[in-house]
């Protein structure tokens, strides 16, 4: 095990699976001020400054159990998993695998030591069919990664009654290794590169940062099940890139209008997976905000330095 930076013990610690990846460190720097971080990683072992780093090895139940006792987190938050819809395809058994089996190893040793997990899903389930799905929606995944990640919502809370489960599709700061879709757009825009955002393809984004927050606040309140944390506007991810040059004073020319329908070999997936945020907001007693204020909050983040932070690692 790696310990990095100092760790506080009188502030509440969280233990983040998947801490190499694009969520756990947005989620880190969201909550570092609060929160004693603990970033458990698989492979790649970045030096983050300022968090707990160890290796977390998901296969085996026995050493899960051990870093809980060690660690004690106040939650866990399982966000490690395989996130291309493309590898998944390709390799459906290690998508099942990671996505479910490991999954199902978490919500085990949490339930054996009463210690609540926050199991991250995905907007990934649906047909497309419908606009703004809720919760109660009847679930229809088109791909691997989909059908992994619906299983896994079914199995966590089976072996994990009081789990939080949640619905969500986010952007933040990316890393060396692993860029955002915002950051894909800004290093184009900034380039003057053309680049392709599809107009038909629909989404409710949130910003990591905000969702990190809704979910403390979800956890605070004590919620379980299900909930969708996503932003209040439904918009194509064209329409996401016109908004964020808007908001970093970028020109909009290189962004070209594009369909997914123009790109018949990708692997299957919704054209609308746009989720509703209500149960969230009525839950919460407030929104978890719009795209407009997300993009210049992404800003002031970019402004503070959180970009170069996180873009060395
Ligand atoms: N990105 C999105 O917009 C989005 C949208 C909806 C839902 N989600 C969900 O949000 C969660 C986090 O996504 P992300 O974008 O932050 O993921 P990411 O950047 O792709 O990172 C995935 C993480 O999972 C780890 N991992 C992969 N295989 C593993 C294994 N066999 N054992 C242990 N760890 C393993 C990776 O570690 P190594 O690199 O060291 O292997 C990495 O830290 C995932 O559950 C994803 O399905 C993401």
């Amino acid at each position: 095990m790696t310990d990095i930076g100092n760790s506080s013990l009188e502030k509440p610690r969280i233990l983040i699976t998947g801490g190499s990846g694009l969520l756990a460190l947005n989620w880190y720097a969201a909550v570092r001020d609060e929160c004693d971080v603990v970033l458990g990683f698989h492979d790649r072992m970045p030096a983050v400054q300022g968090a707990t780093g160890i290796a977390i090895d998901l296969e085996s139940k026995e050493r899960l159990l051990a870093i809980l006792d060690a660690y004690a987190p106040e939650f866990v938050v399982h966000a490690a998993g395989c996130t291309s819809v493309e590898s998944c395809e390709k390799a459906p058994d290690i998508a099942r695998h990671v996505n479910i089996g490991l999954a199902e190893n978490m919500a085990h040793v949490c339930r054996a030591r009463g210690v609540p997990l926050v199991h991250i899903s995905t907007d990934h389930l649906f047909s497309g069919a419908d606009m703004m799905a809720d919760e109660e929606a009847p679930i229809a995944p088109l791909n691997v990664y989909g059908k992994t990640k619906a299983e896994a919502e079914l199995r966590v809370l089976e072996i994990c009654p009081g789990a939080l489960v949640i619905r969500t599709n986010f952007y933040g700061w990316g890393t060396g290794y692993r860029r955002s879709f915002s950051d894909v757009i800004i290093d184009a825009l900034r380039q003057q590169r053309p680049i392709t955002l599809f107009d038909d393809v629909y989404y409710t984004p949130i910003l990591a940062e905000s969702l990190a927050e809704a979910v403390h606040d979800l956890f605070e309140r004590k919620a379980s099940g299900v909930f969708n944390v996503v932003g209040s506007q439904r918009l194509t991810k064209y329409r996401f890139g016109m908004l964020l040059a808007q908001a970093f004073g970028l020109d909009p020319a290189p962004i070209r209008r594009g369909a997914l329908s123009d790109l018949p070999g990708l692997v299957n997936r919704p054209r609308d997976m746009s989720l509703s945020n209500r149960k969230v907001r009525d839950f919460l007693g407030r929104d978890p905000g719009s795209v407009s204020d997300h993009l210049l909050r992404l800003r002031e983040q970019e402004q503070a330095g959180l970009a170069t932070e996180l873009g060395k690692l």
